[in-house]
């Protein structure tokens, strides 16, 4: 027997109508974002090894043990599969010189990132993002709030109520260092009752403690030091006029100074929205400020503050809250019977495809009363009854699948019905 293939672990299939529900969020993110001035860029899947190395950072979880990485063919480069998408459009903005553009430069990405993760629900292998970023000249805490808001209102029109936005300040390349060895300091007397990860993070990377799971290193990980008390004036500033413009847009906030992320390109601001309907992956959003990475990158210096939201895991909130009805239905399915009807079925079709009605035409003949049951399976709302009679009289019979009710209509009428149909039901929805 031919060997069966299946889709390698941690990656899926989209389906309909899933992949119905997937297009109506695409949409309705472009449309949000769209109307906060943001623009598309769409980037290679594919990048030097060493530039999500440089911005990710090599201690990350994503680049030491993530990344799909593999030799191009001529033995001289390491290429990688994305991760994630914020050091590609760091990337682009230094290449093509967007800083020379006017204003704020507001970027939108929609794709697949790949991580070799375990495996689990909301958490795959190759999933996807759509992320924000911002580049530009001013690190003003408005720009954090208002793409803030602009989730908050993505999360409105997804009809999503339970989410919660947590919100940090890592400091800078100033106060932050200082944190960090009072941190390893705390950690010294503490460390021997920890994880094997986290005692070999107090040693590596101090701050990646504060990100631990482990249920029972928790109790010890609430008495370390906290980063916020330790902030510089300006990135305290910074940090308060953050929460004033989020209290000027009304949206609520939890301070939570133990959020500091997977990504060391990091500063100041992040964030992190989650939702108890997701289960132990409860990340919807996450993102923050990283002014400096352009210059790390070999660029000029510029600001930047973005997120990347999970698709699937946004999609996972939508099914949950069961207020979005994405499915594509069929509008009309064409019951012609008899070969003479043939020809003004296939271009009663085509009329109705040129307005954008749904229509399944059945390439062969079927017995009408079989064409039913068919309709009705495929849940159509109106079937078309096309007979030799019908043809002779041109009209059509249209039967309304919910209560059998059945109209003779010409074809203009038909056209006329089926449109204000349409339109009614859109008002009701
Ligand atoms: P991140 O927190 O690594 O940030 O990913 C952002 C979001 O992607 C997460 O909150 C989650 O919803 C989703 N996600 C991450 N990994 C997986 C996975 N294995 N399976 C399913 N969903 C996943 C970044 O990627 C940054 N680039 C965000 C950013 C943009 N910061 C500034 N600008």
């Amino acid at each position: 027997m031919a060997k069966k293939f299946q889709a390698i672990k941690g990656v899926r299939d989209i389906l309909p109508p899933d992949s119905a529900l997937w297009n109506w969020f695409e949409e309705t993110t472009r449309g949000v974002f769209e109307s906060y001035g943001f623009h598309e860029i769409r980037l290679p899947i594919f990048e030097q090894t060493e530039l999500f190395a440089r911005s990710v950072g090599e201690d990350t979880d994503i680049v030491s043990k993530e990344m799909y990485t593999f030799p191009d063919r001529s033995g001289t480069e390491s290429l990688t599969l994305r991760p994630e998408a914020t050091a590609s459009v760091v990337r682009a903005y230094i290449e093509h010189g967007m800083h020379t553009w006017p204003g704020l430069v507001k970027l939108y990405y929609v794709g697949p990132m790949f991580r070799r993760e375990r495996p689990q629900k909301g958490r795959y292998r190759q999933f996807y993002q759509i992320g924000a970023e911002v580049l530009g000249q001013s690190d003003h805490p408005a720009i954090d709030a208002e793409l803030m808001e602009m989730l908050a209102v993505l999360l409105g029109e997804c009809r999503i109520e339970r989410w919660t936005l947590l919100v940090n300040s890592i400091g800078c390349s100033n106060c932050r260092p200082k944190y960090v060895e009072k941190l390893r300091h705390a950690l010294e007397s503490v460390k021997s009752k920890m994880c094997a990860d986290c005692q070999r993070r107090a040693e590596t990377n101090p701050l990646r403690v504060l990100d631990c799971k482990v249920e029972a290193d928790q109790p010890i990980i609430a008495k370390l030091p906290v980063i916020t008390d330790h902030l510089d004036e300006p990135c305290r500033e910074h940090f308060e006029e953050f929460q004033r413009q989020l209290r000027l847009r009304e949206i609520s906030y939890t301070l939570t100074p133990r959020l500091v992320r997977g990504l060391d390109y990091y500063m100041r601001t992040t964030f992190e929205i989650t939702s108890p309907v997701l289960g132990a992956q409860n990340a919807l959003v996450g993102g923050g400020r990283y002014d400096g990475l352009t210059e790390l990158l070999g660029g000029p210096p510029a600001k930047g503050f973005g997120f990347a939201l999970g698709e699937d895991r946004f999609i996972d909130a939508i099914k949950d809250a069961g207020k979005v009805d994405a499915s594509l239905p069929l509008d009309v399915y064409i019951a012609w019977i008899g070969a003479a009807t043939y020809p003004a079925a296939v271009k009663l079709a085509r009329r109705l495809r040129e307005d954008r009605f749904t229509v399944e035409l059945p390439p062969e003949e079927i017995k009408l009363k079989k064409s039913i049951g068919v309709a009705d399976k495929l849940n159509a709302r109106y079937s078309l009854i096309l007979g030799e009679d019908e043809l002779a009289a041109k009209k059509f019979t249209l039967r309304r699948m919910s209560d059998g009710e059945q109209k003779q209509l010409s074809e203009i009428e038909l056209m006329d019905y089926l449109k204000a149909d349409r339109q009614r039901s859109a008002v009701n929805k």
